[in-house]
């Protein structure tokens, strides 16, 4: 018999379009791994993580769906991985529940995240504070050994190994530590205040029409000594060249970088190229989409939370067996 498959796990808002920061970051190296199937692929919609902020209940329906079919045009096929929206495997919660009674909340209170989305608020839901132990939850219940995140989930996923480590010498080793893939980029806003984000209002969308795409690109920040078309570049602190890094042929990269080193191209001339290798790219996934339908891509879903429900079963009954939990009477659920 050959060795079970390693397991791969990632997920993804649905609050928002699919932007570039989360196709450069993330959902590029889902495509690559779910095209190579050389590993067990779970890609899941955490839409419950989407509710832990103000939102509107009809839209995040909506929403579910439109990044469903996204995912799949952008090649996450689920005829090859399982593909699942979060809230349809109810055991994420329960997980997270257990989870949270060895997470201490100094280390949720040290999250960059939810600093940054809890500063200056009046409010906030408990559910925004222990979003990372759902996250860990997500992970674990399916004992996933990568997770292929962009650099700004980096923290959650340290915070998960910790739980692993805690949680393995308190019940016994059950879970592997996680681990993210080599490389994890940050993609500036077009705005270059900070990441590129839905919530910031400052992104490209994968599935943007070309002329939309480029109107937007070519306001992005970049280098701001940079005054005129002959002041030397700094392409090493320009958001528009990390792109480039991750889009363009080495080729364009050296020329770009000379060009822009050596005063001979403004930005402007920097984000064409750039936008023509968006195109480039981006031009095949745009004719995927257009080729998709909802009852499909929700039959899909219907058959990828089935199979991640029986994997997600298993984890909690032996969870639930190490906590020591349930009645063990005839007809309670075990
Ligand atoms: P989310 O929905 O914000 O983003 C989905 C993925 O896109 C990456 N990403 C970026 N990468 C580079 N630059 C950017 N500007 C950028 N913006 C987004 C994210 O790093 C992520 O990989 N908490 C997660 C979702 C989640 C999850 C999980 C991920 C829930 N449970 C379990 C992995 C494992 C989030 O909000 O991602």
């Amino acid at each position: 018999m050959s060795a079970p498959k390693t397991r791969v796990f990632s997920g993804i808002q649905p609050s928002g379009e699919l932007h570039i920061g989360n196709w450069l970051g993330a959902v590029r190296t889902w495509k690559t791994k779910v095209e190579a199937g050389t590993e067990d692929n779970f890609y899941c919609l955490v839409d419950a993580h989407a509710i832990t902020v103000p939102y509107e209940p009809a839209e995040l329906r909506e929403r579910i769906d439109l990044m469903a079919m996204d995912l799949c045009a952008c090649g996450v096929d689920p005829e090859k991985c399982t593909l699942f929206v979060q809230s349809d495997v109810r055991e994420h919660m329960e997980l997270a529940w257990y989870l949270s009674t060895v997470t201490p909340m100094g280390d949720l209170s040290r999250m960059t995240q939810w600093k940054d989305k809890s500063e200056g608020k009046d409010s906030v839901s408990t559910a925004l504070f222990t979003y990372p132990v759902l996250m860990s939850a997500d992970i674990l219940l399916y004992k996933a050994a990568i997770v292929p995140v962009g650099d700004d989930q980096l923290q959650h996923l340290e915070l998960t190994r910790e739980t692993v480590r805690r949680w393995n010498f308190r019940f016994g080793n059950m879970f592997p530590e996680p681990q993210p893939v080599a490389g994890a980029v940050r993609i500036m806003g077009l705005d270059g205040q900070a990441k590129m984000s839905k919530s910031k209002g400052n992104t490209i969308a994968v599935f943007e029409d070309k002329e939309s795409a480029w109107s937007k690109l070519k306001g992005a920040y970049t280098d701001p000594q940079r005054l005129k078309k002959s002041d030397p570049g700094r392409p090493e602190i320009c958001n528009i060249f990390t792109m480039h890094t991750l889009l363009s042929t080495k080729e364009t990269q050296d020329e770009v970088r000379a060009n822009c080193t050596g005063g001979k191209w403004g930005c402007f001339d920097c984000k064409k190229v750039l936008h023509e290798r968006m195109e480039h790219e981006l031009v095949p996934l745009r004719a995927k989409r257009a080729e998709l339908s909802t009852a499909k891509t929700r039959e899909a879903l219907g058959d990828g939370a089935s199979k991640a429900r029986r994997i997600a079963r298993e984890t909690i009954r032996e969870v639930r067996e190490v906590l020591g939990l349930g009645s063990l009477a005839k007809g309670a659920e075990s």
